[in-house]
């Protein structure tokens, strides 16, 4: 094992915000009992909040940044994990209070660690990363409140973003009739092949919606908040469901309780950071199981832990589409 490894770190000093690649060695790692080598990590929404400084996403400094890291662990002190053992994390609060997947190796608890599924490599793993899981938690708790494939349309927002691209591969591999809304024209033609039936744009939702509208939807997957979301809930037909992950769009949500009090739709908040590991474990297996593999790989592009400040502007401006993995070793 080579003395010093690289890590991706930013510094706020007065009030300054930067961020730099820089040379570790293990005695700098946090005093956690499990130390991972980080095959790869990933590029989410919340990594570009981060890496460019906005929305006080890190909550201490210096930070080594990424929400997600996949790797082989090297050494534990906790029982439940040995060297060689294949591990991920999601959230848990990586690159917020605790020190991240942008780096080469990282110690970190017991608790925050997920086996990876057999049929994953780690690059698959970080493909999917906290966004396709998040998809996958939003998928089971659409199934939870009984929205069957027979149901009816299922809307994804955000679709060509990473969260909504693996949420339209899911449901139409799972039998949906998936209705992908983008604000990009341009990502026709990939949200077909993900196995969208129908292809809308941003600003059919992207308005002030009336309490209560024409049912369109039996579901509907949300990454973006806002309008668009209470849009949605006006469209959705009695005892529909809606599951929100995300605010791209914006944090508020301009609704009325008509949706919930005369069509008895329900709003599934989703909260991948502290999901339950049982939980968590299911969305894993059953993302290994239900997932085309060729196709995620098809909508991925790997790239360098340099390129992350780039990255980061970009994925901010909706300008990302499908999946970033972040090899920490190139
Ligand atoms: N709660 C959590 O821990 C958690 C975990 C994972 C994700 N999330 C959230 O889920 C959301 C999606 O994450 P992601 O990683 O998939 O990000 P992403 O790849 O950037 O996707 C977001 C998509 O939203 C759409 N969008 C961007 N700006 C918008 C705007 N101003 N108005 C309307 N739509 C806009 C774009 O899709 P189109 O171009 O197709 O319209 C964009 O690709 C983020 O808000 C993220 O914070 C939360």
């Amino acid at each position: 094992m080579s003395d010093t490894f690289r890590a991706f770190f930013v510094d706020k000093r007065d009030d300054r915000y930067d961020a730099s690649i820089r040379d570790l060695t293990l005695a700098d790692l946090p005093d956690e009992p499990v130390l991972v080598d980080v095959a790869y990590s990933s590029l989410n929404y919340k990594d570009g909040l981060a890496v460019t400084g906005k929305l006080g996403i890190v909550r201490s400094f210096p930070m080594v940044c990424g929400i997600d890291l996949a790797g082989t662990v090297i050494e534990s002190a906790h029982p439940a994990f040995a060297p060689g053992d294949r591990v991920l994390v999601n959230g848990w609060g990586l690159s917020e209070s605790h020190w991240g997947g942008y780096s080469q190796k990282q110690r970190v608890k017991a608790e925050f660690l997920t086996r990876v599924p057999a049929a994953l490599s780690f690059e698959d793993a970080m493909a999917l990363g906290t966004a396709g899981y998040t998809a996958m938690l939003c998928v089971i708790a659409l199934e939870e409140a009984g929205v069957t494939p027979a149901a009816g349309d299922i809307v994804v927002t955000g679709a060509a973003g990473g969260v909504g691209s693996v949420a339209v591969l899911l449901l139409a591999k799972l039998g949906y009739r998936v209705v992908a809304s983008s604000g990009r024209p341009e990502t026709r033609d990939y949200l077909k092949n993900l196995g969208a039936a129908e292809v809308i744009g941003r600003d059919e939702l992207n308005r002030d919606a009336k309490p209560l509208e024409r049912v369109r939807w039996a579901g509907g997957v949300d990454t973006v908040g806002s309008r668009i979301l209470s849009t949605v809930l006006a469209q959705t037909k009695d005892e529909g469901a809606v599951a929100a992950c995300g605010l791209a769009a914006g944090a508020d949500l301009p609704t009325t309780v008509m949706p919930f009090i005369l069509r008895g739709i329900k709003l599934l908040g989703i909260n991948p950071v502290t999901c339950h590991p049982a939980r968590r474990d299911r969305a894993w297996t059953r993302l290994a199981e239900d997932l085309d593999m060729a196709k995620l790989k098809a909508i991925t592009m790997v790239e360098p832990m340099t390129r992350l400040p780039e990255l980061g502007e970009q994925i901010l401006k909706g300008k990302v589409r499908g999946r970033v993995v972040i090899d920490v070793n190139r």
